[in-house]
């Protein structure tokens, strides 16, 4: 699984569309994810879920500034997977959050989510889920 060159330049644009509002991509995104899987809501400390958007897009940022070749950012993402298995999260899961994470770019992105917008950030994200779940090895 690897990404095209116009893929990464199709994540990488998006992306800028995507942080000034991420206040609002961080609601969609998680009332999407809550609203296909509500045994999800009580994993996270509510009271902070604004700051959790912004760690998600920050994290985002990560992978997409190591978009040339995600591999070099293998250990962040293992460290990631590590934290995730304390806080409960089984691997069926990260399908969920692909799910929320497009629905949210879609809303983010209007007319300019085209279907090839789609498929470079699902294969993104798959690429950013296979090196996260190496830690549940
Ligand atoms: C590859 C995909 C994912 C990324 C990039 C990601 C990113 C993050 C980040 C940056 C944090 C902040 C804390 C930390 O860095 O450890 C976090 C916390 C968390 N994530 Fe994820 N996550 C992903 C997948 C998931 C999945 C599939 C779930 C399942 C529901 C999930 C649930 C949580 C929970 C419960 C927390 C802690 C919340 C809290 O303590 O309030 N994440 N995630």
């Amino acid at each position: 699984m690897s990404l095209t060159d116009k893929q990464r330049q199709l994540v990488s644009a998006s992306f800028a569309q995507l942080v000034p509002v991420t206040k609002e991509a961080t609601s969609v995104f998680y009332n999407h994810l809550w609203s296909i899987a509500p045994e999800t809501k009580t994993m996270f400390h509510l009271e902070d879920i604004e700051q959790q958007g912004i760690k998600l897009m920050q994290t985002l940022g990560i992978a997409v500034r190591a978009i040339h070749d995600l591999n070099t950012i293998g250990p962040f993402l293992y460290d990631l997977g590590q934290r995730h298995i304390t806080y409960g999260v089984s691997k069926d899961q990260y399908n969920l959050v692909k799910s929320a994470l497009l629905t949210m770019i879609e809303h983010c992105l209007g007319g300019d989510f085209t279907p090839e917008v789609r498929e470079a950030w699902d294969v993104t994200y798959n690429i950013i889920t296979d090196l996260t779940l190496t830690a549940y090895d």
